[in-house]
């Protein structure tokens, strides 16, 4: 029988600049639900991209003195760009789209010639407000307070000849589409598209531009390139080969869920639907709005400079950790507060203690007590199981439905309940207790099976958040092929009942929530100094010290006994330093990229060594090697300052 087919997209993101973690948070929602659809045995394709032309990028690139493709090209596939994060996240689409793509820009030239020729697209003036960020024309009622409504930033005149979309009349059929039909979810969001943006009157929609070059020319009018969202929209059918020989798979997967920020709601759920109707296409089967992940009450942005790094994070807490945080934490259609606290406070609570220790529990009980393996004799009692067994069986269909109506987080909710109910079993059983009495072994066997079989259920809904970390739980409780599957997922007993478990190392281990808040605010700090223009940090370099601070500084010269890397950091070196005292002086400095740890050995360096000690990596440093920085081809260069072997250890500069 073939298999069904489900199609969803992420947006395509603009790469202005790094993404950061609330374009992480999109992109893992959508991979969570690709690959539920997977597990599910659907035939899945999963899209993302990038949206590349633009107003925007065009000033961005110039800003940075190169073209804007060299701009993108950096941003897209350079060294930490999205290629990279997407890859660091563990995210499994299937395609990624980037509209600078030939096949893309061609296509669009089509889609726009399609409309013109059937009428929907003609030539007039305009005369609006555009916000440049938002790359929008807006109409002064639209206007916030003169602003605009987007993102509450100044607009400025604009007039120039334009093509127009004849948005205006697809308005019955967009509102009809809206009010009467589950095409918009979450519902809340169709009030404020109807309220807001359908009855004060759809206008003719301006989709050409003539102010700057940096997109696809109009082909019979190449003076004109195509309205960016124009372009941008159409990447969810262009990428599966329609208007273009590239792919051909737009009939088997079209139409598809969109899945995007609530931001850009009124471009898919209003435009998106008209330029299909217009070219006569099915429309999406679902556009999803979901909330934004605000910090300190507010939007994240670049241009704010409070963005999250999602880097930081997956390196410091484990890729898993990260993805199970964002879809655990945030329901998905509303906005929700990030923090570092409530990560780490998530990864203690949730993976550590309940779903870590259930694993390690149970496989550490079964090794004890039976030497890894089951015996196949086991004595089930209806009242003591019934309730986690019934619970655990049910678990898969209170799942899916959650996960159709596409509430991540209320999945979640879910198979936790079970988790905590089987942490609960092992409370009320005490295995312990039986294991003393040689009559209980089958009544302990089973108990231990019972534990295996939650958490075997629980750990295949939890794929799709944490695909690395369940593959290592399976592991762990003998689960094999048969027993990771979802159909074993809605039944009791897929283990076999002489199981064997092999224990592994902690699948979730705890963090010391506040040193690594210490952590992360010095490497965020760090970022953040690293991020200053240049001209911002020069004025620091005039400031004076006077004589007696100056002389406070206890500089002196040290032989390196031994240097290592720091675990888990690109940046730093561990040294071991002799300072003349007699006693191991350590240091940690950040300077990996530019040593390799053997070649410092034995070298004499210079140490400023009565700073406060400092905590890095969970290791203290005892002071800071000094470096001189200078700065080549626009990379910052670190040299130590090494000064005459024959200078003996503990020599004071002055
Ligand atoms: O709008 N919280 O691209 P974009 C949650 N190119 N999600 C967030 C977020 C936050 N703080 N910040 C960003 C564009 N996002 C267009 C899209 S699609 C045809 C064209 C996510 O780089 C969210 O999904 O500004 C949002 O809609 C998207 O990133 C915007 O990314």
């Amino acid at each position: 029988m073939e298999k069904k087919r489900f199609y969803i997209t992420t947006p395509i993101y603009y790469p202005s600049d790094k993404l950061h973690i609330g374009h992480t948070y999109c992109t893992v929602a959508t991979d969570v639900i690709a690959r539920y659809k997977r597990l599910r045995g659907y035939d899945v394709m999963f899209l993302t991209g990038t949206d590349e032309h633009g107003q925007k990028i065009e000033d961005k690139a110039r800003e940075a003195g190169v073209t804007p493709k060299a701009y993108v090209d950096n941003i897209v596939e350079g060294p930490g760009g999205v290629l990279d994060l997407w890859k660091l996240m563990n995210i499994s689409n299937d395609r990624f789209i980037r509209t600078t793509d030939e096949y893309h820009v061609s296509a669009i030239q089509k889609i726009f010639r399609k409309m013109y020729d059937n009428g929907d697209i003609y030539k007039g003036t305009y005369k609006g407000k555009y916000c440049k960020p938002c790359e929008s024309f807006w109409t002064e009622s639209q206007l916030k307070d003169g602003c605009c409504p987007d993102c509450g930033r100044p607009v400025t005149d604009a007039e120039e000849e334009a093509y127009f979309f004849r948005l205006s009349k697809y308005a019955d059929r967009i509102q009809d589409l809206l009010e009467n039909t589950d095409f918009l979810e979450p519902r809340s969001r169709v009030n404020e598209m109807v309220n807001n943006f359908i009855k004060p009157g759809l206008e003719d929609l301006c989709v050409s531009r003539t102010s700057f070059t940096w997109g696809i020319p109009v082909d019979f009018d190449p003076k004109h390139v195509v309205y960016v969202w124009v372009d941008a929209l159409s990447n969810y059918i262009t990428a599966l080969g329609y208007e273009n020989d590239r792919y051909d798979d737009y009939e088997s997967y079209w139409p598809g869920v969109n899945i995007v920020g609530k931001e850009i709601v009124r471009f898919h759920s209003i435009i998106w639907p008209a330029m299909l109707m217009s070219l006569g296409e099915p429309l999406p089967k679902k556009v999803f709005g979901h909330g934004w992940l605000l910090l300190d009450g507010g939007k994240m942005s670049k241009s704010k400079g409070n963005v999250v790094d999602p880097y930081i994070l997956a390196e410091r807490f484990g890729v898993d950790a990260l993805r199970f945080f964002l879809m655990r934490t945030f329901p998905f259609g509303t906005d929700g507060n990030f923090s570092n606290e409530l990560l780490i406070q998530t990864i203690n609570t949730d993976l550590a203690n309940d779903l870590g220790n259930l694993v390690s529990r149970t496989t550490a009980m079964v090794d004890k007590y039976f030497g890894g393996t089951l015996p196949s004799e086991q004595r089930a009692d209806s009242a003591m199981d019934g309730e986690l067994t019934a619970m655990a069986a049910g678990l898969r269909a209170r799942y899916e439905e959650a996960m159709e109506r596409y509430a991540p987080h209320k999945a979640i909710d879910e198979v936790f309940k079970v988790v905590q109910r089987a942490n609960k079993y092992i409370d009320e059983n005490m295995p312990w207790a039986l294991a003393k009495n040689p009559e209980d072994q089958p009544r302990l066997a089973c108990v231990l099976y019972n534990l295996l079989e939650a958490t075997r259920v629980c750990g295949i809904l939890l794929t799709p958040f944490m695909p690395a970390s369940c593959e290592g739980l399976f592991t762990q409780i003998g689960a094999g092929a048969d027993a990771r599957s979802w159909d074993s997922a809605a039944v009791w007993g897929a283990l076999p009942k002489a199981v064997t478990v092999s224990r592994g190392e902690s699948l979730f281990p705890r963090v010391d929530m506040e040193k690594a808040l210490e952590e992360l605010e010095r490497i965020q700090e760090e970022t953040r100094r690293d991020a200053l223009p240049a001209l911002e940090i020069e004025p620091q370099l005039e400031e004076k010290v006077d004589f007696d601070t100056f002389c406070k500084s206890d500089f002196r010269a040290v032989k390196v006994k031994d240097c290592q890397r720091v675990k888990k950091s690109d940046k730093l070196l561990k040294f071991t330093l002799d300072d003349g005292t007699g006693i191991d002086r350590q240091i940690l400095s950040g300077i990996a990229k530019w040593y390799a740890p053997e070649d410092l050995i034995g070298k004499t360096l210079v140490a400023i060594v009565n700073l406060p000690p400092r905590k890095m990596m969970g290791q203290e440093s005892q002071g800071m090697l000094i470096s001189a920085v200078h700065t080549e081809k626009g990379e910052e260069c670190l040299n130590l300052l090494m000064v005459d072997d024959k200078i003996p250890a503990g020599a004071k500069l002055c």
